[in-house]
C-alpha cells in the first residue's frame, strides 16, 4: 500500500456525514453510499489521495481551443488558476465546455451562446464542485458562463483571459477590431491596395487575447467586474501579462473561500449589481451586445432590465472611457490608468456601494481599497466627459414598437436627426448581392434597411453594420443611416439603428418597409418612425404574412422554436425561470 494511500484510516464512505466535495451531486443508483465509494474508487484511477479528495473542490471551465486564439493564454491561466486553489486548500477540477470564437462560428457566434450557457450549467450542475471558476474572454463566452452559472447557482468567480496587445503598420498603432474596419473600409473605398490590405492583415492581432478596443468581449470583462463577479481589477490585464495570471491565481484563491463562505451568486448577482452593471455598460461607452447579455443574465436571476429607465440613466451618465470605437486608446491603456477602479471611482455617486463582490466586501470597500487616484487621460472625469450622456440610446416608434437601440456615441453627429428615402435589403443574400451594384439607387441621404437579421430571422448576425455601398464609399461618404433587426459589433461606428424589435421574421413593422418609404430618425427625441399610416401598414401586412422559420431537427430546432426577442436578451424562454423577480431599476 501506498504511503499516500489513507483510504484505510477513517475516509469512510459515507455521504451522509458530508453534502459537499465529492459527495455533491451523487450520480443516482438508488444507493448513495456505493455512488459515492464507485465515484471515489474511479477519481482514485487517476491518483488522487483521500486527503486531495478531502478538500473543497473547485471547477475551472477550460475553454481552450485551437479554434479560439481570444482564449490562446489558457494553458498558463489554467496553471494560475490552479496553483491558487491549492494554496487556498482546495482541489482544483478542470473540465472542457464549448468555446465561442466570432470568426469562428458558423452562421454567427449568438446562435451558439446559449449551448454554451446550457453546457456550462449542465456541468456545473452534474459534476461536484463546491465553487466554479469560470475562464471566458470572447464575446459570447463570458454571457454564457454567466447565464449558466447563474442558473445553476453556485458560487462562482468569473476570470477573464483579457485583451491582446496592439500591433503597428507603418507606425500607426492599430488593434482589432476597430481598426479592422477602418482599414477594410479604406480598401473598399480605393484608398489602399490589396498590397497594403494584406500587410495590415498580419499587423491587427498582435498576441492573443479578446479585441483590444471597447467591443463586446471588453464590455462584458466590464461589466462582469461591475456586477461583483471578479476579482478587483480583474476586467483589464492584458491577456499575455503578469498581472492577468496573478489575477488568475487569486481567482482560483477566492473560489475556495468563497466555497468555504457559501457565498452564492445569488447574493451577488442582486438587483444593486445590475443597475451597477448598466451604469458602467453606458459610461464605457459598451458594445451595444452588452444590452443583450445583461438582459439575458438577468433574465436568468428572474429580473427584467427596463429599456426605458436604461435610457433615462443614459441622459445622467456620460461616456467617460476614452477608448475606440468611442474615443481613442486602447485596452491596455485603460489598465495602465488603473482600470476598472479608476472608472468606478468617477462614477461613485451614480453606484450601489453596497453591493456584495465575490470577495465577501461591497463594491464600496473595494474602490476605497483600490487607493486615490492618479493623473491619467483614459477616464474622464464627469465634468469633462468624452461624451455627455451614455453611449446607448433606446429608440421607439412604429418601426419598433418594442424597442430599438443606436450606439450615439459612436454615430455621426449631423445623422442623428434625419429623414431620408429607405433602401430595402429584404435578407443578407439580397444585401451581399446588390449592395456593390453601380446601378444600386442610393445616395448619403437615404437609409438603408435591412431586414431578416433577427433571432429568429438569421440568429442575429452582426450584420447590422452594413457596408456603405460601394459608390458612396468611393465618392467620399462615410457614414450613412443603417437600420436592421440584427446586430452589430461592438468594435463598430457609425449611424446604426440595431435590435428593431419586433424583428421582421416574425411580422414586426420592420418585414413592411418599401423602397421609397420616408423613414425619421431622431436620436433626440429617442423616435425612430416609418412615415406611413397605420392603415397603410395594415394593409401591406394582409397582403404579405410572414412564414416564421422553422427547422426540422436538432439545436437549430430548439433555437427557432424557443429564442426570444432582444428585449429577452435572446434567450431561450424555456431557460428562463417561470416566476420573475421584478425589472431593474425598480423605479
Ligand atoms: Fe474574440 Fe473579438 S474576436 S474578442
Amino acid at each position: 500500500m501506498s504511503n499516500t494511500d489513507d483510504s484505510k484510516k477513517g475516509h469512510a464512505i459515507n455521504p451522509a456525514a458530508n453534502q459537499d466535495g465529492m459527495a455533491k451531486g451523487l450520480t443516482n443508483y438508488g444507493d448513495r453510499g456505493f455512488s459515492l465509494f464507485l465515484r471515489k474508487a474511479f477519481i482514485k484511477g487517476a491518483g488522487y489521495t483521500d486527503k486531495a479528495l478531502d478538500r473543497p473542490v473547485i471547477g475551472i471551465t477550460n475553454t481552450g481551443s485551437a479554434y479560439n486564439p481570444c482564449h490562446g493564454n489558457m494553458p498558463q491561466l489554467m496553471e494560475a488558476v490552479k496553483r491558487g486553489i491549492m494554496m487556498a486548500g482546495g482541489l482544483p477540477m478542470d473540465f472542457p465546455t464549448i468555446s465561442i470564437h466570432e470568426s469562428f462560428s458558423q452562421p454567427n457566434s449568438m446562435f451558439l451562446r446559449n449551448l454554451m450557457s446550457m453546457d456550462t450549467e449542465e456541468v456545473l450542475l452534474a459534476a461536484p464542485m463546491d465553487a466554479v471558476v469560470l475562464i471566458g474572454g470572447c464575446d459570447k463566452t463570458v454571457p454564457a458562463q454567466l447565464m449558466g452559472a447563474a442558473s445553476a447557482g453556485l458560487p462562482a468567480v468569473q476570470l477573464i483571459t483579457g485583451s491582446m496587445l496592439t500591433g503597428s503598420h507603418r507606425s500607426e498603432r492599430v488593434g482589432a477590431c476597430t481598426d479592422c474596419r477602418r482599414y477594410w473600409g479604406k480598401f473598399r473605398a480605393e484608398e489602399i491596395d490589396a498590397e497594403e490590405i494584406a500587410e495590415v492583415n498580419g499587423k491587427l492581432v498582435a498576441s492573443v487575447g479578446t479585441c483590444s478596443v471597447m467591443g463586446t468581449a471588453s464590455t462584458m470583462a466590464c461589466i462582469a467586474e461591475a456586477l461583483g463577479m471578479t476579482v478587483p481589477g480583474g476586467a483589464t490585464p492584458p491577456a499575455v501579462t503578469a498581472d492577468r495570471m496573478r489575477v488568475a491565481e487569486e481567482s482560483g484563491a477566492l473560489a475556495v473561500e468563497l466555497a468555504r463562505k457559501r457565498l452564492g451568486i445569488d447574493q451577488i448577482l442582486t438587483e444593486k449589481a445590475f443597475e451597477n452593471a448598466m451604469r458602467v455598460l453606458l459610461a464605457i461607452g459598451g458594445s451595444t451586445n452588452g444590452i443583450i447579455h445583461l438582459t439575458a443574465i438577468a433574465g436568468r436571476m428572474g429580473f427584467e432590465i427596463d429599456l426605458k429607465a436604461l435610457d433615462r440613466m443614459g441622459r445622467e451618465t456620460p461616456v467617460l472611457l476614452d477608448l475606440k470605437p468611442s474615443g481613442i486608446h486602447y485596452m491596455e491603456d485603460f489598465h495602465a490608468a488603473g482600470g476598472m477602479a479608476t472608472l468606478l471611482r468617477e462614477l461613485k455617486p451614480l453606484l450601489h456601494l453596497d453591493a456584495m463582490t465575490v470577495t465577501g466586501r461591497t463594491l464600496g470597500e473595494e474602490i476605497d481599497a483600490a487607493g486615490p487616484g492618479f493623473k491619467q487621460d483614459v477616464v474622464k472625469t464627469a465634468s469633462n466627459p468624452i461624451y455627455p450622456q451614455g453611449g446607448i440610446a433606446v429608440l421607439e416608434g412604429n418601426l419598433a414598437p418594442g424597442g430599438a437601440i443606436i450606439k450615439q456615441s459612436a454615430a455621426h453627429p449631423q445623422l442623428m436627426e434625419h429623414e431620408g428615402r429607405a433602401v430595402v435589403f429584404e435578407n443578407l443574400e439580397d444585401m451581399a448581392n446588390r449592395i456593390d451594384s453601380p446601378n444600386l439607387d442610393v445616395t448619403p441621404e437615404d437609409i438603408l434597411v435591412l431586414k431578416h437579421i433577427g433571432p429568429k430571422g438569421a440568429a442575429m448576425p452582426e450584420a447590422g453594420y452594413m457596408p456603405i455601398p460601394k459608390k458612396l464609399a468611393v465618392a467620399g461618404c462615410k457614414d450613412i443611416v443603417r437600420i436592421s433587426d440584427g446586430r452589430m459589433s461592438g468594435t463598430a461606428f457609425g449611424t446604426i439603428v440595431l435590435h428593431v424589435t419586433p424583428e421582421s421574421a416574425i411580422g414586426g413593422p420592420l418585414a413592411y418597409v418599401q423602397n421609397g418609404d420616408r423613414i425619421r430618425l431622431s436620436v433626440a427625441n429617442r423616435e425612430l418612425s416609418l412615415l406611413i399610416s397605420d392603415e397603410e401598414l395594415a394593409r401591406r401586412a394582409s397582403l404579405k404574412p410572414v412564414v416564421i422559420p422553422t427547422a426540422q431537427r436538432g439545436y437549430r430546432k430548439l433555437f427557432l422554436e424557443s429564442v426570444t426577442q432582444a428585449d429577452k436578451g435572446v434567450d431561450f424562454d424555456f431557460l428562463m425561470p417561470p416566476a420573475t423577480a421584478g425589472k431593474i431599476p425598480k423605479k
